[in-house]
């Protein structure tokens, strides 16, 4: 039978496993992404775990239901692979506020100084990085580099300032930030605390400071969902974060009360727009035209891998050497 008429008879999730077999591919998704998505994903994790999971695994086809970057990362550590994405408009605010003839101006200035750049950012900017980090590995990274170097930290600001005060660590940072973080709001967050005054305030270091000072834990996505899977003394928790963190947070604790911390104004601002960009549908298709592929130039990835590969050294544990200075031909 062809497959569109398979199509119309099966359900959307199993036309998805049957293709997934046929295209010896495997299915990661982000914590952000939709509850259907992240079940018919064969591993669900944070940005970190995604890069790692697309190195190790075997399967000559990676579908990444996440955002562009999370992808040509996967691609640029695994180039031998094909890398598809539901939607390659799923973009992310960071990247935008990063091009690349910016962050290399920024970059000019301190050519003494080592770039630290979180893996929220385009390949480009990565080719003209000499560390990138995750907001889970992001501490280990930053401790590796020798006390008598300065670091740039792009382009999230809010995650650098976070860093910088924990790590009691200067750093000169690039003015970037993430467009749903941003929009949780101190001051109903103080207000909802009131109203919950048992709960744990569990935060991701993209927020605004001033929300931050309120958490009692910080961390990326993972480091969030083990609180609420593990703390079992606690029984409610406030999360500051992308939404799409419950589907996992209400399968590990059924007995928890989550509350959603609030955003300025009444929109439902805590949604990610790029990560919801994508759907079954676009999976099904992705995996049926095995398009849109992630490609990256392979000049350009060569430079861009320095930076991710010096990242997953030190997160394995192994030194690194670092440049003198940043060369620009
Ligand atoms: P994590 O690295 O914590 O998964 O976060 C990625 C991200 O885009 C947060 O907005
Ligand atoms: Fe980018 Fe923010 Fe979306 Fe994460 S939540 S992918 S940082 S726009």
């Amino acid at each position: 039978m062809a497959l569109s008429a398979v199509a119309s008879t099966q359900s959307i999730e199993s036309r998805i496993q049957a293709l997934k077999k046929k295209r010896n591919a495997v299915i990661l998704a982000h914590f952000y992404e939709e509850g259907d998505i992240q079940d018919v994903a064969d591993h669900v994790g944070d940005s970190l775990f995604l890069a790692q999971a697309g190195q190790k695994l075997t399967a000559p086809v990676v579908l990444l239901a996440g955002v562009t970057f999370m992808a040509e990362s996967v691609k640029l550590l695994s180039p031998e692979k094909t890398v598809l994405v539901p939607d390659q408009n799923a973009g992310c605010s960071l990247v935008d506020h990063s091009p690349f003839d910016k962050y290399l101006a920024w970059r000019k200035q301190y050519p003494d100084a080592l770039a630290v750049t979180y893996v929220n950012s385009s390949a480009a900017v990565k080719s003209i990085t000499d560390v990138c980090v995750t907001s889970s590995n992001a501490e280990k990274i930053i401790n590796a580099i020798p006390k008598d170097r300065r670091i740039l930290f792009g382009p999230d600001r809010n995650l650098g300032r976070y860093l910088s005060k924990k790590l009691n660590r200067e750093m000169i940072h690039y003015p970037g930030s993430c467009e749903v973080h941003v929009l949780f709001s101190a001051r109903k967050l103080f207000e909802l605390k009131e109203l919950h005054p048992k709960a744990l305030v569990i935060a991701h270091p993209e927020c605004d400071e001033s929300v931050l000072q309120y958490a009692d834990v910080i961390g990326a996505t993972s480091r969030l969902l083990d609180e609420v899977k593990n703390n079992k003394a606690v029984k409610e928790f406030i999360v500051a974060t992308e939404d799409g963190i419950f589907h996992q947070m209400r399968k590990a604790r059924p007995d928890a009360v989550l509350v959603q911390a609030p955003a300025e104004g009444s929109c439902a601002c805590n949604q990610c727009p790029y990560m919801k960009m994508n759907n079954l549908e676009k999976i099904a298709r992705a995996l049926e035209t095995l398009q849109p592929r992630v490609d990256v130039d392979p000049k350009l990835a060569e430079k861009a891998r320095v930076s991710l590969d010096r990242m997953m050294a030190i997160t394995e544990g192994r030194t690194v050497t670092w440049p003198d200075r940043f060369e620009w031909a």
